[in-house]
């Protein structure tokens, strides 16, 4: 049975999104049709909607979502219609060798890097019969969509759909930053640079972890004072004009000569240089924020290796969904990650490109798309 549904689809990137009516298959062996409740707006959909990243089009917009399971392909087992779910951006092929080491985040044999389902094709086609991707496989700025069995995990009960969709990326990205990716040992300095919803979550991890001094840094003074209430120990308001004075305030306020951790949530060279030149001997800079396709970051090589200093990259907070979504969705409800605090505002689809907007000036901690008939459950 072909389906109608409502999508939010940019047709390359760098244009805009446009709401269409789309057509929309059943879902094959190894598939799940989801009916979408809520769906985060990140900055990696901004990333594609201002062109920093080239992707392939026509392509339903939307990565971080969270909705109820309709129908699923051939082989699966039925009894699971019904259940509320969270989307992995990331699905694994199960198959690689880095999933069998359990290492799902560099997953080689994923479909996401197609937008695409396993086999290459998508459910997706406009009234001409034309086909539509669906950004990481799961485009989730759709009122439903199709997805490889793999991208979906069972939501808690008790979790709202807006938190199982920020579980899907923002929390999954930050809080796994910190405890998976840098496993911060208790007692550590740890700096956060930039507080949007991946930063916001690497300060929820760092509480978690039992950080002893929390710095947080953002050119916004609201953003500050939410990190603030979610645990931050100190801030420092930088200006972009004068990075060597946000240095000093990020030395300064974690003391003993700078922080154990820095954690980059931006993803501006200036920004990565800055948190690789906080750094005092012996500590790490997580790069977690993505820059735009083809910038480079510059910093002095002798003292970075003379000080035994390190960088790492983070890719999904080295999420492994199926195990690590349940736990942050349990934190949540323990109130040990009050993720619904991160939510400013609450739209229809329609206005995607008035949240892209926002987000581009730097004024949302998370807005939520929330799709007619999503329940509180
Ligand atoms: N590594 C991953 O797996 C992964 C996953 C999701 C998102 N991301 C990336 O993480 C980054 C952050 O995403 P987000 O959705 O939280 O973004 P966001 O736009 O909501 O947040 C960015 C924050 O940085 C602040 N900021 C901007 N310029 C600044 C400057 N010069 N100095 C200090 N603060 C500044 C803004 O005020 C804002 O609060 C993006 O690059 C996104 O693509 C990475
Ligand atoms: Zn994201
Ligand atoms: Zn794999």
């Amino acid at each position: 049975m072909v389906r109608e549904i409502e999508a939010a689809v940019i047709e390359r990137a760098g244009v805009p999104p446009v709401i269409e009516t789309l057509l929309l298959d059943d879902p094959r062996p190894g598939e799940i049709l989801v009916r979408m409740t809520a769906s985060g707006v990140c900055h990696s959909d901004l990333h594609v909607r201002d062109g920093e990243w080239q992707r392939p089009g026509p392509i339903v917009m939307g990565h971080e979502g969270a909705g109820v399971i309709e129908a699923v392909g051939e082989g699966l087992d039925p009894g699971v219609i019904g259940r509320a779910v969270a989307l992995s951006w990331y699905a694994p092929c199960l198959r690689c060798r880095e999933c069998q080491r359990g290492r799902q985040w560099v997953c080689t044999g994923s479909p996401s890097f197609r937008h695409a389902q396993a086999d290459g094709t998508t459910r997706l086609a406009r009234r001409d019969g034309s086909p539509v991707l669906a950004y990481l496989s799961i485009g989730t700025m759709a009122s439903a969509q199709v997805v490889p069995a793999t991208a979906v995990v069972p939501m808690t009960d008790g979790v709202p759909p807006e938190v199982a969709a920020l579980i899907g990326c923002g929390v999954s990205t930050g809080v796994g930053a910190v405890l998976k990716t840098a496993d911060v040992p208790a007692g550590s300095t740890v700096a956060i640079i930039g507080l949007g919803g991946v930063g916001l979550s690497c300060v929820m991890g760092a509480v978690i972890a039992g950080a002893r001094r929390i710095v947080v840094v953002d050119t916004n003074r609201a953003k500050l004072d939410l990190a603030g209430t979610l645990g931050a120990t100190h801030s420092v308001q930088a200006d972009p004009a004068n990075p060597v004075a946000t240095i000093e305030g990020i030395r300064e306020a974690a003391g003993e000569g700078g922080p154990d951790f820095v954690f980059e949530a931006i993803g501006l060279p200036a920004t990565i240089e800055q948190a690789i030149a906080v750094l005092p001997p012996g500590a790490t800079a997580v790069l977690v924020g993505m820059t735009a396709f083809g910038q480079t970051v510059r910093f002095e090589g002798f003292p970075f290796v003379d000080g035994a200093r390190r960088i790492i990259g983070s890719n999904y907070g080295s999420a492994v969904a199926a195990l690590d979504f349940p736990r942050y969705a349990e934190w949540f409800l323990q109130g040990r990650l009050p993720v619904d605090r991160l939510i400013d505002r609450r739209l229809p689809l329609a206005e995607l490109d008035d949240a892209f907007d926002r987000l581009r000036a730097g004024q949302a901690a998370r807005q939520i798309v929330v799709f007619p008939g999503a329940s509180a459950g």
